[in-house]
């Protein structure tokens, strides 16, 4: 893999021509982590079609791998997945190692920590700093032992799971799909109904998923903005095919640059339109941006749009904490869309930013402040001054610390500053968009590395 302990590399963007074109964003890299994981969890064959070839969920094939999965690569973005089925997994010999991934190892201790193997799960300098507590206090109560973890419920960890989960109600304390999704993949193996009540939607695919391969789910709303989503345990999941829609959150870079660089006329073709993934473009629109949704289709059991972007003025707005579970990985890139907006954005209600890759809020933060951003942070909220189209730039490298979506952010502010950006390391880029630089120079953006 070309991450991990490899010397940094850096790279830079500078402003040049405008972005005109069209293009194709990669397969979501949420759906594609499932497809692997319930490709394992069924009997038969399991077909899956622009698969997000990203070193996060070739991390998860190859977990997949270790647990009793058959799995092919048969051309670009087409798997083949022969399952091993509930109840049917493997020991893993080695340990899982996950790297960066963050949804392929908490999904993954579900579905490994809810059979009666042992199995160890590890990842990268980043993912070794992220809380696993979330996943392992509701696995506990479904009857996984914690072998081992470092301090702080942390990876390096170990469970050692029974023969059958027992089912439980559980409210997630965060607004995680992850936390869901760790439960609800758990209580696959349960002879019961596992419910887990979320007091804000947060993406659905494993809920979609699971219909789509054949189990029963109930999703009931919850209070205001919430869901109950019960799960019928022990279904005998069936291989299908899956068509992987593009990601609204790769989507969302060459957005941003067309918004914010001059003259800029793009494409974005078929791109995923869930409403729990498209905060980040009510958002945008909220701020005036020009996005057109063209040809509106079904692909793959999702909506999908081309999104045609020009540059545009924007106007500073509050985007309130509800909405943070629809673009929980677009802050980085909104807040240098509200670097060139005209007046303040508030971002409110970013804590669990703290816990992604990075800590995105001081990240985000410290880039900004390199590029000569107003900006600040009032608890858990982030507050960008707007310069009203120019922005200085230049500065010290930007610090990514292990973070692809901080790399791709500030890599996009520098299409539109004055002076080039540079961020220390491009490496992790390949996590989860690992086209980015030739797809933004087919754009006509002028990026080194
Ligand atoms: C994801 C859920 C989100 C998101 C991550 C992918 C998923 O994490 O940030 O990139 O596929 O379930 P949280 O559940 O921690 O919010």
């Amino acid at each position: 893999m070309s991450h991990a302990h490899g010397t940094p590399s850096p790279v830079a963007s500078r402003s040049g021509t405008p972005l005109k074109g069209r293009i194709r964003v990669p397969g979501d890299k949420s759906i594609s982590h499932r497809s692997m994981i319930f490709g394992l969890l069924s009997i038969g064959e399991t077909r899956v079609e622009g698969l997000l070839e990203g070193d996060d969920v070739l991390r998860t094939a190859e977990a997949c791998r270790a647990l009793g999965a058959t799995i092919t690569r048969e051309a670009p973005g087409r798997w083949r997945i022969v399952g091993a089925g509930i109840g049917g997994l493997v020991e893993p010999k080695d340990v899982l190692d996950f790297g960066n991934a963050g949804t392929g190892s908490r999904l993954m201790m579900g579905v490994a920590g809810s059979h009666p193997i042992t199995s160890t799960f590890d990842g990268d300098a980043s993912l070794r700093k992220r809380p696993m507590r979330r996943i392992l206090d509701p696995l506990t109560k479904m009857g996984v032992t914690v072998v081992s973890e470092a301090e702080g419920g942390r990876v390096p960890l170990t469970l050692r799971g029974p023969k059958e989960t027992i089912p439980i109600t559980y409210e997630t304390p965060a607004a995680s799909a992850q936390i869901k999704s760790a439960i609800l993949l758990a209580g696959l193996n349960s002879p019961g109904r596992t419910t887990v009540i979320e007091r804000e939607a947060t993406r659905d695919h494993t809920e979609r998923m699971l219909r789509h391969f054949g189990a029963s789910v109930e999703v009931v709303p919850h209070g205001a903005d919430g869901r109950a989503i019960t799960l019928q345990g022990q279904p005998e999941l069936r291989g299908t095919d899956i068509v992987v829609p593009t990601d609204p959150s790769s989507a969302a870079f060459p957005l941003v640059a067309a918004l914010i660089t001059p003259g800029s006329d793009v494409v974005i073709e078929g791109v995923m339109m869930n409403p729990l993934r498209t905060g980040l473009i009510t958002t945008l629109i909220e701020m005036g941006a020009s996005i057109e949704r063209l040809n509106e289709r079904d692909e793959g059991g999702e909506t999908v749009a081309d999104l045609r972007v020009r540059h545009s003025r924007l106007t500073g707005v509050t985007v309130p904490h509800a909405r943070a579970p629809s673009m929980i990985d677009e802050y980085p890139i909104l807040a240098v869309a509200a670097s060139f907006a005209e007046g303040t954005t508030r971002m409110q209600g970013l804590h669990e930013l703290r816990v992604k890759e990075s800590d995105r809020l001081a990240a985000v933060a410290a880039g900004l402040a390199e590029a000569g951003v107003a900006h600040e942070i009032e608890g858990d909220d982030l507050l960008v001054h707007g310069s009203n189209g120019k922005v200085r730039g230049g500065g010290n490298p930007v610090a990514t610390h292990l973070d692809h979506r901080i790399a791709m952010a500030f890599l996009v502010m520098g299409l539109a500053t004055d002076q080039p950006m540079t961020v220390d390391d491009g490496a992790m880029i390949a996590t989860s968009f690992p086209s980015f630089i030739p797809l933004m120079r087919e754009l006509g953006a002028t990026i080194q590395d």
